[in-house]
This record gives C-alpha cells, structure tokens and sequence, in this order.
C-alpha cells in the first residue's frame, strides 16, 4: 500500500518585526486589546521587492535540507497561496524556477487559510495516485500586501512567512508507518462575505483588500474546526487521548483554546505560534509545524493532528504520523 510520508519540514520568516506597540502608533489600538483578544503580540513583514515566492523557496530549500534531499528528487511543486506574486502564472512555478527544477509539476492552490491543508490533501492523492514521487508542499504569504492599513479591525491580525514540507510516497503493510493517515476537507461557498478580498482580476480589475466580519467567523470557526476533526478521529480510530499533537491554524489563540477544550485535546499538546507570528494565512500550519520540529517537540513517530478554517468558508484537518 502507498503512503505519503512527511520527510522534511522547514520556514522563513522576514526579517522586519512589527510589534502591537507599533501599531498602535498606526491606528487606533493598543497592545493589550490585540493580546487580550488574539494572543498575538507581533508578526513579521517581507522587505520591499521580497515576494511570496521569495518566501517560499527560503522555506522550501530549509525543507528540503531537512530531508536531505536536492530540487532533482522533487517532481511536485504546490503552493498554497492568497498573495501570489502575480495573477498568473502560479506562484509555484516563480518556485520551480528559483529551485533550479525544469522538471515536475508545479501550482497553486487557493483555500485561503486552509489552503496547507488542502495542498497537502492534493499532494497525497496525486502521490498515493502514482503521479507524482515527491512532492513539496509549500505555505508562502505576504498577507501584509492585502490589508487596508487603516482598518484596525483586520491589519493587527495578518502576517507574513512560508513553511514546507517535502511529502515522499512509500509502500508498505506496516499499520504503524509513519504517514498521512487521513483528511477531511470542506467548504461552504454561503460565506464568502464574511472573510474576503474586495477586489480581483475579473471583478474589479484590482486586488483589493482583505475584509472580515470577525465576530461572524469566529461563530462558526469552533464548530467547524471540531466537526472535521471528529471525522478524522472516526475514520482512523484516533482520538484526543492518542495524538501527540495538534497543530492547529493560527489565527486567534481564544479560537486554538476553545477548539482544544471542546476535543479534550490536553493544554500541553497543542502548538501555538500566533502570539510571534500573528495570522499567516495558508503559511501558518507549516510554520508552526516546522518549530515544534526544530524544537525537538514532534518526533518521528508521533501522531500529529493538523487544522484549519478561513475565508470560503473552507476548513479541513489532516492527521498523520511523523
Ligand atoms: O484566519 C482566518 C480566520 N479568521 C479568524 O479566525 C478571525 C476570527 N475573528 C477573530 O479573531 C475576532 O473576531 C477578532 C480578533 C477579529 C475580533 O475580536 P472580537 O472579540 O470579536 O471583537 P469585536 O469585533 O467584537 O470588537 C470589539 C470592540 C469593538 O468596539 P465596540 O463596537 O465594542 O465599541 C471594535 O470596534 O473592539 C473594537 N476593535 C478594536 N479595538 C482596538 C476592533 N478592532 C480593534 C483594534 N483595537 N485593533
């Protein structure tokens, strides 16, 4: 049986740090509204001219170093993106060439801040479906170039970086193996004026920028989340005893709080990176995955149960083993 195994996982972040103190110098708010009601205390903001695929391909060579392998052993490129550096062409072929690689296939994906879950769904299918061997799975956003910086309600809360992975196909009988063990993806196109970008190529002939009813996405985040997560439980017999990890969406830490509590998932396994990376959009799970590796906290082996919600609505969760 083919499994698609997780290999290698890396990020970058720009260098420049935005704290809430200097956003408070910006518009009108203040570190302790922006802790006490999402738990970050500061983001990152790509350089003048440093682009998502820039990002990206830090993130990806750092996976791919990890994994110890080279741009020839890759033949699949999918970047999960909201910013792309361009309308068209993808962002992952912007990738494909800064690695070096005329081989392969490379695109984009658009799931906003689910989109790592759905890319990484994607890569497993096509590679469990023989089309690919290995595949890099890339989160890269400059969110900072779709906000409104005068709207208080929305530019405390976005970030920038890349995470990756490299996704290997293996075969196999062991039930044990590491592996992607199941996914559960989703969406609900009924709200999309809740979280969106107010402009775009066919519309507005614009990118626009970003919109959300907080309050609104908030509601349904909680249950959304825990829905998809209590199907991937079913489907594989794990449960909130037998993870190791959860590695949720970083977006506000009352939601990572509240959907850990409702899942009985215990405090002390759950990764949360929001509080110095703010919400990174599709970038925010392979970041946070990346330093609970370095740091020695997930190992091989462990049980790793990863989530996310945001604008579409989509949301969905993958649960594998390291
Ligand atoms: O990744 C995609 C998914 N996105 C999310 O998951 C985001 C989900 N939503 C949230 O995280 C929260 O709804 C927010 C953090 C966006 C807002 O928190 P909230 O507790 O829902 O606050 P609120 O929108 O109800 O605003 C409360 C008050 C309002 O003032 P009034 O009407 O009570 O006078 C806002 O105008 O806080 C005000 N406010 C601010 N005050 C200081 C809104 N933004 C700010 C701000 N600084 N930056």
């Amino acid at each position: 049986m083919a499994r698609s195994v997780v290999v290698g996982s890396g990020s970058y972040l720009p260098a420049r740090i935005l704290t809430n103190d200097d956003l408070a110098r910006m518009v009108d708010t203040s570190d302790e509204w922006i802790v006490q009601r999402t738990g970050i205390r500061q983001r990152h903001i790509a350089a003048e001219g440093e682009f998502t695929s820039d990002l990206a391909t830090h993130a990806a060579r750092r996976a791919l170093e990890n994994a110890r392998l080279t741009p020839d052993d890759i033949d699949l490129v999918i970047v999960a993106t909201t910013t792309p550096d361009q309308t068209f062409p993808a962002t992952a072929v912007a990738v494909q060439t800064k690695l070096g690689m005329t081989h392969g296939a490379a695109f984009d994906i658009q799931a906003v801040c689910s989109g790592f879950v759905f890319g990484l769904t994607t890569a497993d299918s096509m590679l469990k479906a023989g089309l690919a061997r290995r595949a890099l799975v890339i989160g890269a956003e400059t969110m900072s170039r779709l906000l409104d910086w005068t709207d208080r309600t929305t530019c405390v809360l976005f970030g920038d970086g890349a995470g990756a992975v490299v996704l290997a196909r293996e075969e196999g009988d062991d039930p044990n193996a590491s592996g992607i063990l199941a996914a559960r993806l989703r969406s609900d196109g009924r709200h999309q004026d809740k979280l969106y970008a107010d402009g775009g190529p066919s519309s507005t002939g614009t990118v626009g920028h970003l919109r959300m009813e907080g309050k609104e996405v908030f509601r349904h985040a909680v249950g959304m989340i825990t829905d998809v997560i209590e199907d991937s439980f079913a489907l594989t017999g794990m449960s909130a005893a037998t993870i190791d990890w959860f590695v949720p969406h970083q977006a506000n830490i009352r939601i990572i709080d509240a959907s850990a509590k409702k899942l009985g998932i215990a405090d002390e396994k759950v990764v949360r990176t929001v509080a110095l990376h703010g919400n990174t959009s599709a970038a925010s799970i392979p970041l946070a995955l990346s330093v609970a590796v370095s740091d020695g906290r997930i190992r091989k082996g462990d049980v790793v149960l990863l989530e996310a919600m945001g604008g579409g609505f989509t949301w969905g969760a993958v649960l594998l083993r390291w």
